[in-house]
Order: C-alpha cells, then sequence, then structure tokens
C-alpha cells in the first residue's frame, strides 16, 4: 500500500472513532506531536508536585496534610501513567527524563509561579486542577488508545484535587479577614497563569489544528478556556472571591462571559524558562533524580533477578 492510502485508511479509522493502537500503522506527524504532548503532560505531572510539596509539612492540620500528601501522590502516579502511555510509542523514559532535567523540554507553565500561602494550595487545587480537568476530561475521548485509557483514571483523581482546592479555599471564605484577604491575594496571582494553562489563541497555535483533525484535542484551546471562565465565574461568587479581570461580563449574545486579554509576553517568557520558579523548579527535579539513582539501580536489578529466576523455573 502507498503511504497515501495508508494515510487515508488511517483517517478513516480516526473519523470512525476506531482508536489507533501502539501497534497500528500511524503517520509519523501523528506520533511525533502525540510523543510531544504526552511527554510534556507527565513532565508537568511530575513538576507540578513541587509546588504543592512546598505546604506539605506547613499543612495547617493533619487532616490538610492528609489531602495534600494524597494529591501530590496521585501526581507523581498520574506523571508515571503518562510516562508509559509515552513509551508505547517507541521512546525511552530515560530519554524523556533526560530532556526534562537538562531544561530542553517543556512543561505546564503554570508550575512555574511560587506557592507563596496556604491560600494557593486552594488555588492550585480550584484552577490549577479545575483548568486541568476541563483540559484533560476531552483527552479520555483521543484517538490514541494508550492516552484515553489513562486520562480516564487521572482524571477520576483529578475531580477530588479540584474538590480538595475549593473546599480549603471555601473555609478561609468563611474565616477571619486576614484568611479572606489571604484568600483573595492567592487568586489574584493564579487567575491569569491559569488561564495561560489552555494554550495560546487558537490562531497562534501551530499545532491545533493537526491535533484536531487527528481527534487527540477534541476541542480547541480557546473554547476550553472559555468553558473555564464560565464556570469558575459562578464557583467565585460560592467563594465571596473576585476574579482580577475588570473585562469580565457576561455577554447575552454570546451565552458566555467575554474576558479581557491576557499577557502572552508572561506566558512565552515563562515557557521560555524566566518564569518566577524556572530554574528553582528543575534544580529541584535534577536533586530528586540523582537521590533517586540508588532506587532506580535497586529495582532495575531486582527485576532483572526475577526474570532470571522466572527463566530459570520454566526450564
Ligand atoms: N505551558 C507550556 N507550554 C505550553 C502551554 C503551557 N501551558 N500551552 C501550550 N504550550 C506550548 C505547546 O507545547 C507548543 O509548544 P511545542 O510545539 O514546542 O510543544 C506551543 O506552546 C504551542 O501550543 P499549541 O496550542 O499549538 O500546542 P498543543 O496543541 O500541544 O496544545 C495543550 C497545548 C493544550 C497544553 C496540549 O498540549 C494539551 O492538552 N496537553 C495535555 C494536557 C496538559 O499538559 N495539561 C496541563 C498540565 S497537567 C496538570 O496540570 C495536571 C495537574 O494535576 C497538576
Amino acid at each position: 500500500m502507498t503511504t497515501a492510502s495508508l494515510e487515508a485508511k488511517f483517517q478513516e479509522k480516526v473519523d470512525q472513532e476506531v482508536k489507533i493502537e501502539p501497534r497500528d500503522w500511524m503517520p509519523d506527524a501523528y506520533r511525533k506531536t502525540l510523543v510531544r504532548q504526552i511527554s510534556q503532560h507527565a513532565h508537568s505531572e511530575i513538576i507540578g508536585m513541587l509546588p504543592e510539596g512546598n505546604w506539605i509539612t506547613r499543612a495547617p492540620s493533619l487532616r490538610r496534610k492528609l489531602g495534600l500528601l494524597a494529591k501530590v501522590q496521585d501526581e507523581a502516579g498520574h506523571g508515571l501513567y503518562l510516562y508509559s502511555a509515552c513509551e508505547t510509542l517507541g521512546v525511552e523514559r530515560e530519554d524523556l527524563f533526560e530532556q526534562l532535567n537538562e531544561g530542553t523540554a517543556k512543561y505546564s507553565s503554570i508550575f512555574n509561579y511560587p506557592t507563596l500561602t496556604w491560600a494557593d494550595i486552594g488555588s492550585i487545587g480550584w484552577l490549577v486542577d479545575g483548568a486541568a480537568i476541563m483540559n484533560q476530561v476531552p483527552l479520555c475521548r483521543c484517538s490514541y488508545g494508550p492516552y484515553a485509557r489513562a486520562m480516564v483514571r487521572v482524571c477520576k483523581e483529578e475531580s477530588f484535587h479540584q474538590r480538595q482546592g475549593f473546599e480549603i479555599l471555601l473555609t478561609l471564605s468563611k474565616g477571619t479577614d486576614e484568611q479572606k484577604a489571604m484568600l483573595q491575594e492567592s487568586v489574584n496571582r493564579w487567575w491569569w497563569p491559569s488561564l495561560m494553562m489552555f494554550g495560546p489563541n487558537d490562531a497562534e497555535s501551530p499545532n491545533s489544528a493537526k491535533s484536531m483533525k487527528w481527534k487527540i484535542k477534541r476541542f480547541t484551546n480557546d473554547d476550553l478556556r472559555q468553558k473555564f471562565v464560565d464556570v469558575c465565574y459562578e464557583q467565585a461568587k460560592l467563594l465571596n472571591v473576585t476574579l482580577p479581570d475588570p473585562d469580565l461580563k457576561w455577554n447575552e449574545e454570546r451565552g458566555h462571559f467575554d474576558f479581557g486579554p491576557i499577557d502572552w509576553s508572561e506566558f512565552w517568557d515563562v515557557v521560555k524558562g524566566n518564569g518566577p520558579c524556572n530554574s528553582q523548579r528543575l534544580a529541584a527535579r535534577n536533586k530528586a533524580h540523582a537521590e533517586g539513582e540508588w532506587v532506580r539501580e535497586a529495582a532495575i536489578a531486582f527485576a532483572e533477578k526475577n526474570k532470571q529466576r522466572n527463566i530459570a523455573k520454566a526450564s
């Protein structure tokens, strides 16, 4: 079969909602964009543990500490799930780690912002995990089987993350004046970077058109961002918090909330490595990777010994 007919057959499967599996023929460009997106997603989960981990020893109660510990542990699991999904495309996990640790791999810009107060842990749950859910639920219907299946498990846990974040903020919203002020100050810092999580405007997105055609993406960046704004507006009212956007107002004609311009120069600055915490995050990641060397070596040695034992048993 010619490449053209293979591609036509591939697109027909995608259009008929037939999942593409690792052993199926796929265009190189499809494989490449999946490796790009899934590896960056996995890196985001791993780096995403750092801003939250910063508050585990300082959580205000045992209950809050338990919830935060569970959430950070979940993120590690999401990262491992996604690295496994990426490996089905023929890449080595070690290579992905190397790209992240040497700073040549992208991960979500949002994790390069500092967690300055306890309210930030609530804002991350409510806004960051809320945005992640908005973006990840459609990925459960992604055309690539392993990615779609990984997302089903991830989204179930993400909902808990969003709920525990919202509940932290709801508690603060009913607290002292200082706690209410801490809540508002935190939302002021996390609102706009959370909108940036959905990626550049559709007109500036070089990957979206292909991603939509191949049903990796089911909605565009702007569509998901708009859905997120519409949902958050109502939730912010329950928290008695003001979203820091004077242009945020209901547009009857559009049936959505209009919102102000996003500072894309800030976004690209952070993506390029000049965010408040980029170097701190990479340093922490490299330190953890180096300190974890013995664990990886022990796990590989154990797996090898187990393999030899099973071979001996089978012979
Ligand atoms: N941070 C860093 N880089 C970003 C970005 C962001 N928020 N948004 C877009 N970019 C990058 C893209 O990677 C792309 O660069 P590349 O071509 O070198 O990879 C460039 O900006 C142009 O963006 P596009 O819109 O064309 O790229 P995509 O089509 O890949 O769309 C995306 C971007 C919507 C983030 C898409 O990649 C996606 O859906 N990824 C999977 C979900 C994900 O990564 N979610 C966020 C982090 S996970 C998380 O928050 C979990 C929580 O539990 C901690």
